[in-house]
């Protein structure tokens, strides 16, 4: 629990005063308690949550004017270049690294439930084939709710520890379904022998007309580190979606899938695709400076660009585009996008309309470049934004049931009708 500082804000309403106590957290702004303003007849207002802490967290700590982004207190970048995806994904759930040997039984237990009840197979045949991949994975994913509901007890620690792995290690299965399902090649069962970045690469792109296909170890690297980078992000809107969902006691497949709904917006994890089709809209260097002039003018927005909570720099972005030139340089690729993004990025930085809105690169303005150079096609970027993700959900899940807790729910200003009564009936 929070600790209380001793100090305490004053509110004076209606010639009253109302003490609010003030607790601080390890690190991060003190928070104001507001639930006795409720006893004085008013509720707070703060759309859009700008300043509003919603829950108590262990998990993830931002400091967006410094450009900081710790899980369980470790930097992003000492994460992204020192520890594997599986590390980070236990490390969010159980708040250390894993030892040698815990890292090998948690691989070993990830790697334990990577199929899926081939009866989930089937879903995919009632979406149209063009669907959109995260259309699909907000679907099926959702439809593990069907295959662990009865006998799933929410209060039950071992049922909803096995929830976790069971998500981290099938949700890679059904994102590459869906990709396989999207361009009508047969699904590729997993393969346990594979490191976890490999075998989803292997279940994307292997065919059974190609049995020796290998990964290539370059791109497996990248692809764990795209995962690593993208495996948690504190209260955002599709975590707080998840909290909120998860509040009211329903199947956690069914929350994920919630998370996965609101993740696919492209104010959020649907910027990676927006940023791809942006550059393909821009098409040369020569085209930049008039596509930003209609950016001040708020015609279009420079996607990939500006966060809530990072006024500075995203620390994932920095990471994610040294990542993007190792991994074009490794491959030999000169992609003409990536200088694109370049010359976007140097004007946005040296703009007073960019500077003054605190507008910089977030995770999303190189993450396409890379994926392309992947293979992986456009539409199903958000869909890795959520592979990844999954494991922040699921352990924002875990540690709100893990002490009491309410169910979420929000009031409002009422700006409709009085009361009325139905005239002529
Ligand atoms: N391009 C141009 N102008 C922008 C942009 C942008 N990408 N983002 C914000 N602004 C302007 C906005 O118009 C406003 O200007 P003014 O003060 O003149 O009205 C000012 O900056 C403040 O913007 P805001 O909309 O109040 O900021 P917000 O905190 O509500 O929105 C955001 C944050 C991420 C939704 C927004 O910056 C955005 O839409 N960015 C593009 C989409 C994107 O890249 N999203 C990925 C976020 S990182 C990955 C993730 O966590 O999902």
């Amino acid at each position: 629990m929070s600790e209380a500082t001793g100090k305490k804000a004053v509110l004076q309403l209606d010639g009253k005063e109302i003490d609010l106590p003030i607790y601080s957290g390890t690190l991060g702004p003190d928070v104001i308690d507001v639930k006795d303003v409720l006893a004085a007849g008013h509720f707070t207002f703060d759309p859009g949550f700008v300043s509003t802490a919603a829950c108590e967290s262990k998990i993830t700590f931002i400091d967006g004017g410094k450009g900081v982004l710790l899980h369980r207190g470790y930097p992003i970048d000492q994460l992204a270049t020192k520890a594997d995806y599986l590390e980070t994904c236990y490390l969010l759930l159980n708040g250390e690294l894993p030892t040698a040997e815990q890292k090998q039984e948690f691989d070993a237990k990830v790697r334990n439930h990577t199929m899926v009840h081939d009866q989930v197979g089937r879903f995919f045949n009632g979406f149209r084939r063009d669907a959109h991949p995260m259309a699909i994975m907000c679907g099926v994913v959702g439809a593990l709710s069907a295959f662990y509901h009865n006998g799933f007890d929410v209060e039950n620690i071992d049922h909803r520890e096995i929830t976790a792995i069971r998500l981290i290690a099938k949700v890679p299965t059904l994102a590459a379904w869906t990709y396989k399902y999207t361009v009508g090649q047969p699904f590729v069962y997993p393969r346990n022998d594979l490191s976890y970045a490999e075998n989803f690469l292997y279940m994307m792109f292997a065919t059974p007309a190609d049995r020796d296909y290998k990964v290539d170890p370059i791109l497996a690297k990248a692809m764990d580190r795209i995962f690593t980078l993208h495996a948690d992000h504190e209260q955002n809107a599709s975590t707080s979606t998840v909290r909120l969902a998860g509040s009211t006691g329903a199947n956690p497949y069914a929350c994920i899938a919630a998370g996965i709904a609101a993740l696919w917006g492209p104010a959020h994890g649907g910027a990676n695709e927006a940023v791809l089709k942006m550059l393909d809209e821009i098409g040369a260097v020569e085209n930049v400076a008039p596509f930003m002039e209609k950016v001040k003018t708020k015609e279009v927005k420079l996607m990939g660009f500006g966060h809530r909570v990072y006024k500075n720099f995203d620390p994932r972005a920095k990471v994610m585009k040294e990542t993007c030139d190792e991994v074009l340089t490794a491959l030999g690729i000169n992609d003409p996008q990536l200088a694109l993004a370049m010359e976007l990025e140097r004007i946005a930085l040296s703009d007073e309309y960019f500077i003054k809105r605190n507008l910089y690169p977030n995770v999303d303005f190189y993450s396409g470049i890379i994926l392309k150079a992947i293979g992986i096609p456009t539409e199903m970027f958000t869909v890795i934004f959520a592979l990844a993700r999954t494991v922040g959900w699921i352990s924002h899940w875990l540690e709100m049931h893990s002490a009491p807790y309410k169910i979420g729910r929000p009031r409002q200003l009422y700006t409709g009708e009085t009361q009325r009564d139905i005239q002529g009936r």
